[in-house]
């Protein structure tokens, strides 16, 4: 069986849960992918921590340049985040003639239009289903699945950390503060915290999923953004009282000005299938015109989860790499010279 080498940008949480997602099960995913896929470099500043995860199965570096200039190697997978250095990694990689797949989100929703029209122009896929809600297919359902449908809306629970301490506050009375550090020991916060409370990490995911599911650009910029910070364990209770859960919702739908786009604590019926979506898990709502409102549900963040997705990705450009770019899914909804804004 022919191999694709894989070079891995960071082997923190999500980098560790591919590693070992992919050597754990090696033969259903080559016979899914028709390719080996391997892990053959792995770059990281902890030398030794890379070293100790791959156990000699991977070349090792502190230097990611030289991943993604390594002509050994087919695809680069970003694990490393942030939106400075992975730029400028990614675009090397794709100017080198490599594929990308990212759990980055901030990095797709701010730089998404830059960056997918240099991968057009070299004829390389750029995937990113992990970087919106975890393991939760939710970008190849935009994407295909839903193919047929004008989209009406999308809306959702799409940050793991904020709903995590969103539930310890009702169900155990606590205050904010004392909830956020038990996410970050569970490894579902950013490495700055103040994107998840603050709900910019779910505005980078519902700029991702505005665009995949109305054909528009990544417009992060135009989003309104509003966090639980504000929010006490009292005003969890009387919205209890009342017949309602407290969820923080990206919401995103188009309206006769164009497309909206919005995060910010939402007061939800408790009977609602939304309102009962708990911990760290994620939950998205998608209605289409053709199937009506459809709902997508799992783990929205953690090591192996978000690793279930980086791999799905792997598979896919495993699968389309030969293939010319009219045989490949598309991996964006729309071509990027042929976007047409909606005004927001
Ligand atoms: N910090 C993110 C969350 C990680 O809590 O959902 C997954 O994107």
């Amino acid at each position: 069986m022919k191999q694709i080498n894989v070079g891995l940008l960071g082997i923190g949480t999500v980098g560790g849960g591919t590693f070992n997602v992919l050597k754990r099960n090696q033969e259903e995913i080559s016979r899914r992918a028709g390719y080996s896929i391997k892990i053959t470099k792995v770059a990281d500043r902890d030398i030794a921590r890379a070293k100790e995860i791959t156990a000699g199965a991977a070349e090792v570096t502190d230097d990611a340049f030289s991943v993604v200039s390594d002509p050994t190697i087919d695809v680069v997978v970003e694990l490393i985040g942030g939106y400075t250095l992975a730029k400028d990694l990614v675009l090397k990689a794709i100017e080198n003639g490599k594929h990308v797949v990212t759990a980055n989100k901030a990095l797709i929703a701010l730089h998404g239009n830059e960056i997918f029209a240099a991968a057009q122009k070299k004829n390389v896929i750029v995937a990113y289903e992990a970087a919106v809600a975890g393991g939760i297919p939710i970008i190849k359902a935009l994407r295909e699945g839903l193919a047929a449908n004008k989209v009406e809306w999308i809306a959702g629970i799409i940050n793991g950390t904020t709903n995590f301490i969103l539930t310890e506050m009702r169900e155990k009375g606590l205050a904010f503060a004392d909830v956020l550090g038990e996410a970050q020991r569970l490894g579902y916060a950013e490495a700055d915290p103040t994107f998840d409370v603050e709900g910019i990490d779910a505005a980078h995911k519902l700029t991702i999923m505005s665009a995949i599911g109305f054909g528009i650009p990544m417009q992060f910029d135009k989003a309104y953004t509003e966090g639980i910070t504000k929010l006490t364990a009292k005003d969890i209770r009387y919205a209890e009282e009342l017949g309602y859960r407290v969820k923080l919702l990206g919401i995103t739908k188009r309206t006769e000005d164009g497309v909206e786009l919005r995060v910010h604590p939402t007061l939800i019926p408790e009977k609602r299938l939304i309102a009962n979506v708990n911990g760290a898990m994620n939950a998205v709502v998608v209605k289409g015109d053709a199937v009506g409102p459809t709902l997508y549900y799992g783990a929205g963040a953690g090591a192996e989860p978000t690793a279930s997705a980086v791999i799905a990705d792997l598979v896919d450009v495993a699968r389309m790499h030969n293939a010319s770019v009219d045989q490949r899914v598309p991996y964006l909804a729309f071509q990027p010279e042929q976007i047409k804004p909606l005004a927001i």
